[in-house]
């Protein structure tokens, strides 16, 4: 995806050119948990005018990439339509998507089944295959790369899996909108490490982000995420660790192993390729 390390420092220069930092680079900097802001947050700083300028602060980068065949059709075609939540709001618009579980009422599991939340599938394939793996536990995925958006649906249309549901658009404006205690898993697997300094504060794993991610999640359910990134995982551990409300299954400061249940992602394979490391952290919701 595109924030992979191999290619982070284009991406790099592309938000440099949107929103005009010209700061120097710092790729080992030491945490700072502080400075970080969530999706919604308002970023202002003083122009040369005293007026203000304003950012929001995304996660994400929305990207021009390659749609192929497979994943046109499942955006166009009709027996596709039922994969995906609002594509008929247009591009990311989550108006109205208030409820995961009654997505599912007049499915097999119905709404009651145990609910999964990934956050940026990428191209889906690990996610399928966990959907395909757990037929009697809903999965709904939210992306904002609309040709893996495309590719999952084809995927979930060509094995007709009744358990998953795919939504486009941000991830933190749709837990806001949803109940508290409604989810038992949300899983972030290889969220974009926004490598240098002055980008920490569009990675998904902040304070302020966990806080919204937390209070959609049941008691009892779980967060579950992976790096192949050194700085980030440790980033993560210190902010989940830190975080009133969640327990690390692994003891504090500690990582786990990959699941058997985690199935290995596109992004993982690079990284190792790349002789990266993989970090897990699975968290409780206390
Ligand atoms: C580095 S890729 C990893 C993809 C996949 N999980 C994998 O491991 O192969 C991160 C993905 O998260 C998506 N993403 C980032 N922030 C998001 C958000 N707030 N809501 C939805 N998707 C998001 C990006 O579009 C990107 O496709």
């Amino acid at each position: 995806m595109s924030q992979h390390p191999d290619i982070n420092t284009n991406i790099d220069a592309v938000i440099d050119a949107i929103i005009g930092d010209s700061s120097p680079t710092n790729e080992q900097a030491p945490l700072d948990t502080n400075s970080v802001i969530g999706n919604d947050t308002i970023d202002t700083a003083a122009t040369s005018d005293d007026s203000k300028h304003i950012r929001i602060v995304n996660t994400f980068m929305k990207r021009r990439t390659h749609m192929n065949k497979n994943a046109e059709l499942a955006l166009t075609a009709p027996e596709f339509a039922h994969y995906l939540v609002n594509n008929s709001f247009g591009d990311g618009n989550l108006e109205g998507i208030n409820d995961l579980r009654a997505l599912f009422a007049h499915l097999p599991n119905g709404s009651e089944a145990p609910l999964t939340l990934e956050i940026g599938f990428g191209l889906g394939d690990s996610f399928i295959e966990m959907a395909a793996a757990e037929p009697s536990r809903n999965f709904v995925g939210i992306e904002v790369h609309e040709p893996g958006i495309g590719k999952c649906a084809y995927m979930a249309g060509t094995q007709n899996l009744s358990n998953v549901k795919i939504i486009n658009g941000d991830a933190i404006q749709l837990l806001k909108q949803l109940p508290e205690n409604h989810i038992d898993r949300i899983q972030l697997y290889f969220p974009d490490p926004w490598q240098k300094k002055r980008h920490h504060k569009r990675r998904f794993v902040s304070p302020e982000r966990m806080a919204i991610v937390t209070r959609s999640l049941k008691q009892g359910g779980w967060f579950h995420t992976a790096t192949d990134w050194e700085h980030y995982a440790f980033w993560m551990v210190e902010v989940l660790d830190g975080f009133a409300g969640l327990t690390n299954q692994a003891g504090a400061g500690k990582f786990t192993d990959r699941p058997d249940f985690r199935p290995m992602t596109k992004f993982e394979r690079r990284g190792l390729a790349s002789g990266h490391g993989v970090w897990d952290l699975i968290y409780l919701k206390d």
